[in-house]
Formats: structure tokens, C-alpha cells, sequence
């Protein structure tokens, strides 16, 4: 704790502001608060102080990719919800702006999405300069607590000046809510073949799709997911996509749809399911569920168990980013790295969570059937530094891979001497702490263990092993890990297993060795790179 305090004075010395009091001025522009705290990421968004979760609005506009996200600027834990601000050119570098929506008297501003209404649809804008609208659920607390079931309904506004200021739309709320307590996070988007924007929302336990033609005026199309996927908690965050399928000229639809609780490894998760969507209703492909239990002829309606976009415990309400020009053609994700389990509760002083890194989707086929892979975006390398290439060696117990970087990018390709056995990469200190990523040969599977990598008893929910299958039948291994001061992303076998752990060591994890303990590995390829602080620029400027 005294060291931890020592960082925190030199912060207030640097960056010139108290480390505890600060939040939005009136102006609604924030100040950074602990930017040096032990466990602040130094290559992930955070907010520049106070309460985070989920990522809402995301939009490209005029060269800028925005990030809009869940804010409540008094306080470190969740509370009136605000539209947090910042934008990028390269999803790496954030530059935070003002507060983009406060609560109002409708209600505090809940999930949501953000389009250019390019052809100006709504009439909020011209088709010279497209309005961004922002289309979010407004949760009324005061209507909760008086026993309606009605709280949550969903409003809009919108902005002509690149997202720097915002008009609430006057005839809020543009959809009334039929009576139903869990009714939010909008995903909105343009539906080329049907000229017309599709409303994708959350509806306690299943999608609904809406329609409109001017982004105001809504109409119901149809419902799905009851009693399809895994059910162990409310569905939220929904994004529906068209993706090509890689190597092939066919395409097909994607539903997000995240789920609190009921993740594979407790909590919070995001789902998907893949299928086709014809302007109305999401067909689900018959196959696409099918594989996941014991007996394949069951038929997808039966199967509970879901399939995740991220099998680690922190990548929750992830949705893609709307508006990326076709010419670029990425589906472009982020997530919070957080998991409403112990969200509220980790130990960070002035601040709460980061989003994953930016990441490209994309739809493979693959042994278990069409799966969504995750990458990071290529624009990564903006912030690559020193590299060591790793030599071509075979690994009998243990190899130090590296102990000089505490933010890098590690890439590994492995082949078993004989066969497949248990490997992990534990990333460790000088005080006894530290995380494993890791296979297990018996089971199959993946896996993070952060039993032992510093604070966790903080939350009986938090540390533990957390399990990911593993869908390439590949003999070799091809790894990937971002590794940040308070998290690790894990990019199995070109992404198609991927996993999000967060943890908070009490000394830097420096250490990276590679751990075969059951037999050989050949380490045919790999490289560590150093990731520069997307934060060197602006002390470098104090
Ligand atoms: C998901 C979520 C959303 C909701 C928001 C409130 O994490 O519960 O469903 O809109 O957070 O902050």
C-alpha cells in the first residue's frame, strides 16, 4: 500500500490535479484522475476518472472512430448513467471530449447506439452534413421505485457537429415501453435492401427487431431467442451484423447478445448466434447450436449452453462499431473489460475498468461449424517498440521468454514433441504472484488461472480458473496475448478461441516464461513486442 501511495503523490506532482476529487466540471470536461495508479492500463481505454462500463455509440464519422460508454462522472461505482465522450483515429490513441448526454427528465441515459443518417432520413440534419444520432435507452429510476414495470423506454438525439454537441430530440421517447421491465440498449442499423434502419433491442429474455424508416417512427417486425442459447440471466447489448464468410462468396447474419449472468464461467458474457436476417426476422442456422452438445442430432431450440465470442470472464456488452467505411469493410469491436460480478468492487482508487482492445471480426469456418474470430485491429503497431524474436528451441520444463516489459504483444507458435500435452505462459513477479494461460491437454481446453495473481479478496467472484474449448484440431498451437499491467487477451489459434482476464498483481508482472511440465514443446516461431504507453506523449508534455 506505501508504494502504491508514493505512486499516487508523484501522479498529483505530474499531472498537477488531486488524485481523489475529481469529476466533470460543468462543462462537462473531465480531468485525469490517477493516470499512474499500479493498475491503470497503459494501452487500453479508460475513463479519464470516475465509473465505466459499457462501450455505446460507436460510430466512424469523418475520420474519427467515437466511443461513447456508460458514465457516471460522481462516483467510482455505477449510478445515474451519462454518455461518456472520446475519439480516435486509430482505436488506439483516445482523446477524451466533454460528456456527451446527461440524465433528464425522461430519465439517466442507459446503452445505445449511434448511425450517420446519411440521407437524412430523420430530417435532423441535411444530406450535407448527416446528423449523428444517438438512439439510447432512458431508464427512469424514479418509475422503477414506484413499482411500474414501464421504466425503460428509448430516445434519441443527435449531433451536427461531429459528436461535439448534442440535442436531445423533442418528442422523446421516440419508443414507448410496452410494460416490460427489461427493455434496452438499441442497436440500430441501415438495412441496404430494405432502404430502412433495423432497431435490434433487448427484451428481458429474447431480441426484438424493430423497423423505421426515418429513425423517429418504429415498428415491430419480430421476436427471437426464447428458450434458444444460454438463458442463465437478462439478455442485453444485441448487435446483428451481415458478415462474409472468409475464403467463400457466401454471407450470413450475427446476433450479439450479451447475458448477465449465465456466462460460460460465471457472470457477465457475450453470445452469438449465427443465421440469416431478411429485413424482418433472424432465422438461425439449424446447425449452428447443434454441435455444442454431447449428442449432435439435438436440435439447436435444446441447446442451453451457448456459443461465446469471449470465454474469459472480462469482455461483457461488446457491440461493433456502425458507419465503417466499405472501402475498409472491418467489423470493428470493443468490449468492457469488466464482468458485473465484481465490476463495482475492483481495486482501482480513482478510476473503474478499461474496454478491451479494439478488435477485427471476423466468420470462419471451422471444425465446430461457422465461428466468429477475434483479432486485434492491425493499427496495434502504432504502438509497437522494441521486439525480441524468440529462437527456435524445444522446450523441455520451462523457457524464459522475456522479463522486461509489463505492457506486450507476444506471439507463439508451438508444436508438441509427440503428444499434445499441458503448456501455459505464466506471467509472474518478484513477490510471488502470478497469472497462467494455459492449455489443458486432458480436458481440451484453454484456460486463465488467476487464483493466485495478486488482490482478489475483494470479491468472493473473482479469482479462480476460467475454461475456454478449444475448436482448432490443428497438432500445433498459434498464440497471441496482449498483455496490459491489469489484463491479459488471449488470441488462440487466429483468434477463433479467444479469452479477456483482468487481475491486479501488487508489484508489475515482468516475468513471461513458457512452462511445458508433461512433456516437449518446439517453439517453431514467436516474438515480443513492447507496447509504448498511449499515455508517453502527454506526460512527456507536462
Ligand atoms: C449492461 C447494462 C445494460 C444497461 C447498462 C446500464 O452492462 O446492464 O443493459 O443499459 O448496463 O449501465
Amino acid at each position: 500500500m506505501k508504494r502504491l501511495h508514493l505512486i499516487l503523490a508523484l501522479g498529483t506532482i505530474l499531472f498537477g490535479c488531486g488524485t481523489n476529487q475529481q469529476t466533470a466540471d460543468t462543462s462537462g470536461q473531465e480531468t485525469d484522475s490517477g493516470l499512474n495508479e499500479i493498475h491503470r492500463p497503459q494501452f487500453h481505454f479508460t475513463p479519464r476518472a470516475k465509473w465505466m462500463n459499457d462501450p455505446n455509440g460507436m460510430v466512424y464519422h469523418n475520420g474519427e472512430y467515437h466511443l461513447f460508454y456508460q458514465h457516471n462522472p460522481d462516483s467510482t461505482v455505477w449510478g445515474p448513467m451519462h454518455w461518456g465522450h472520446a475519439v480516435s483515429k486509430d482505436m488506439v490513441h483516445w482523446e477524451h471530449l466533454p460528456i456527451a448526454l446527461y440524465p433528464d427528465s425522461l430519465g439517466t441515459i442507459f446503452s445505445g447506439s449511434a448511425v450517420v443518417d446519411i440521407g437524412n432520413t430523420s430530417g435532423l440534419g441535411s444530406e450535407e452534413n448527416p446528423a449523428m444520432v444517438a438512439i439510447y435507452t432512458y431508464h427512469n429510476a424514479e418509475a422503477e421505485r414506484a413499482g411500474r414495470n414501464d421504466f425503460q423506454t428509448q430516445g434519441l438525439a443527435f449531433s451536427l457537429d461531429n459528436g461535439r454537441t448534442w440535442e436531445k430530440y423533442k418528442k422523446n421517447p421516440v419508443m414507448e415501453n410496452p410494460g416490460i421491465r427489461d427493455f434496452r440498449d438499441p442497436k440500430v442499423s441501415w438495412y441496404e435492401a430494405g432502404k430502412k434502419w433495423i432497431m435490434t433491442l433487448a427484451v428481458s429474455d429474447h431480441i426484438s427487431f424493430y423497423s423505421s424508416k426515418n429513425l423517429l417512427d418504429w415498428q415491430h417486425e419480430s421476436d427471437f431467442g426464447k428458450g434458444i442459447g444460454a438463458h442463465g440471466g437478462v439478455w442485453e447489448c444485441p448487435d446483428l451484423f451481415k458478415m462474409p464468410v472468409e475464403g467463400t462468396n457466401q454471407e450470413k447474419w450475427v446476433l450479439l447478445v450479451s447475458i448477465n449472468p449465465g456466462g460460460p464461467n460465471g457472470g457477465s458474457a457475450t453470445q452469438y448466434f449465427v443465421g440469416e436476417f431478411d429485413g424482418k426476422s433472424f432465422t438461425l442456422d439449424k446447425e449452428f447450436l447443434a454441435d455444442q452438445n454431447t449428442s449432435s442430432t439435438e436440435p439447436a431450440e435444446e441447446n442451453k449452453d451457448g456459443v461465446w465470442l469471449d470465454y474469459g470472464r472480462d469482455n461483457y456488452a461488446g457491440v461493433t462499431w456502425a458507419n465503417v467505411p466499405e472501402q475498409d469493410g472491418r467489423r470493428l469491436f470493443m468490449g468492457w473489460m469488466s464482468n458485473w460480478d465484481y465490476a463495482n468492487q475492483v481495486p482501482t482508487e480513482n478510476w473503474r475498468s478499461a474496454m478491451t482492445i479494439a478488435r477485427t471480426l471476423t466468420l470462419e469456418n471451422t471444425a465446430a461449424g461457422l465461428r466468429v474470430a477475434s483479432k486485434p485491429v492491425k493499427e496495434l503497431q502504432n504502438i509497437f517498440d522494441k521486439k525480441i524474436s524468440l529462437k527456435d528451441t524445444t522446450v523441455t520444463n520451462e523457457l524464459l521468454l522475456s522479463e522486461q516489459f509489463t505492457t506486450f504483444d507476444l506471439k507463439l507458435s508451438l508444436e508438441p514433441v509427440g503428444q499434445q500435452t499441458d503448456f501455459a505462459i505464466e506471467l509472474s513477479n518478484d513477490v510471488n504472484q502470478k497469472v497462467l494461460i494455459g492449455y489443458d491437454a486432458t480436458k481440451g481446453q484453454y484456460y486463465i488461472d488467476r487464483t493466485s495473481s495478486g488482490a482478489n479478496n475483494f470479491s468472493e467472484n473473482f479469482a479462480g480458473i476460467q475454461y475456454a474449448p478449444r475448436i482448432s484440431t490443428a497438432t500445433g498451437f498459434d498464440l497471441r496475448l496482449l498483455v496490459d499491467v491489469a489484463s491479459v487477451e488471449l488470441f488462440a489459434d487466429g483468434g477463433k478461441t479467444a479469452m479477456t482476464a483482468i487481475f491486479f498483481p501488487d508489484e508489475k508482472f515482468t516475468k513471461v516464461r513458457l512452462l511445458t511440465p508433461n512433456g516437449r514443446y518446439k517453439l517453431t516461431a514467436g516474438e515480443i513486442v513492447n507496447l509504448k504507453s498511449i499515455y508517453d506523449e502527454r506526460v512527456a508534455k507536462q
